[in-house]
């Protein structure tokens, strides 16, 4: 049997959007209709996607920012199409934030949506999680749906300053994912580890976060000084000296 057709408009703003995003609703609103439109038309968010943006991705997305203290620098790994990147800026002003993207196709994107939002906070970098070690430090990095938590750790820790944290949006199975990464905690030297709930009573289901202190410089990952560095392999766009594509 035929399946019905996939609606791509963007669905109706929920009342608890305006409970986060306050006067910076009308971006996420145009926010919601880029993904729901370019995003769909590209293949960077699934067509079933559209009508529940705001329940399933935007909102849960800008209740991370429960996580994030005043005027961090936050980094988030595996951005995508911006998710949860581009809506903590949007909800949260006064961050800067680094979207890290390996993807140009994905990259493209985001460069636009930044330019189309006005977003000055934000810069796009196109490489692997990886190839920042050694080279850039964030108090917060974050991360949605990139890999098992074991691996983020080795990818995300040696980005966070010593005393800054790791955010990452997990599902349900959070705690089993903790428990199954005890080697990388020990070995990136976490603090203080916990699963966080965040928006619980506001949107169902609630942001479940991993929430991991960095409580010294992570001892994996990181280029040691005395070895060359490797070749420049990365893009900051907009407007900054390119990559080899
Ligand atoms: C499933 S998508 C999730 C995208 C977005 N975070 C979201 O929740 O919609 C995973 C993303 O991680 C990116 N990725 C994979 N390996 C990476 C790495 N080593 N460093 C940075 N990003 C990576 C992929 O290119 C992809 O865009």
């Amino acid at each position: 049997m035929a399946e019905p057709p996939v609606s791509r408009e963007t669905p109706p703003v929920p009342d608890a959007a305006r409970g986060v995003f306050h006067d910076r609703l009308a971006l996420a609103e145009r926010y919601a209709e880029r993904l729901a439109t370019d995003g769909v038309v590209r293949g960077l968010i699934g067509p079933r996607e559209a009508p529940r943006l705001w329940d399933r991705h935007l909102l849960g997305c800008a209740w991370l920012g429960e996580a994030i203290p005043t005027d961090a620098s936050v980094c988030d790994v595996g951005s995508g199409a911006g998710l949860p990147g581009v809506v903590l800026a949007i909800a949260r002003p006064d961050l800067s934030v680094t979207l890290v993207e390996p993807l140009l196709r994905r990259t493209t994107f985001l460069d636009e949506v930044v330019r189309d939002l006005g977003l000055d906070r934000v810069t796009v970098l196109r490489a692997r999680a990886e190839e920042l070690h050694g080279q850039h430090e964030f108090d917060v990095v974050t991360s949605r749906a990139v890999a098992p938590l074991g691996r983020l750790l080795d990818w995300s820790m040696p980005l966070v300053r010593p005393g800054g944290v790791l955010a990452a949006m997990k599902g349900q199975g959070a705690e089993e994912e903790v428990a199954a990464a005890a080697r990388e905690l020990r070995a990136h030297r976490a603090g203080r580890v916990e699963v966080l709930r965040l928006g619980a009573g506001e949107i169902d289901p609630p942001t479940t976060v991993v929430r991991v202190e960095a409580a010294g410089p992570s001892r994996l990952g990181w280029t040691p000084a005395s070895r060359p560095k490797p070749r420049p392999s990365v893009t900051r766009s907009p407007g900054r000296k390119g990559r080899r594509t």
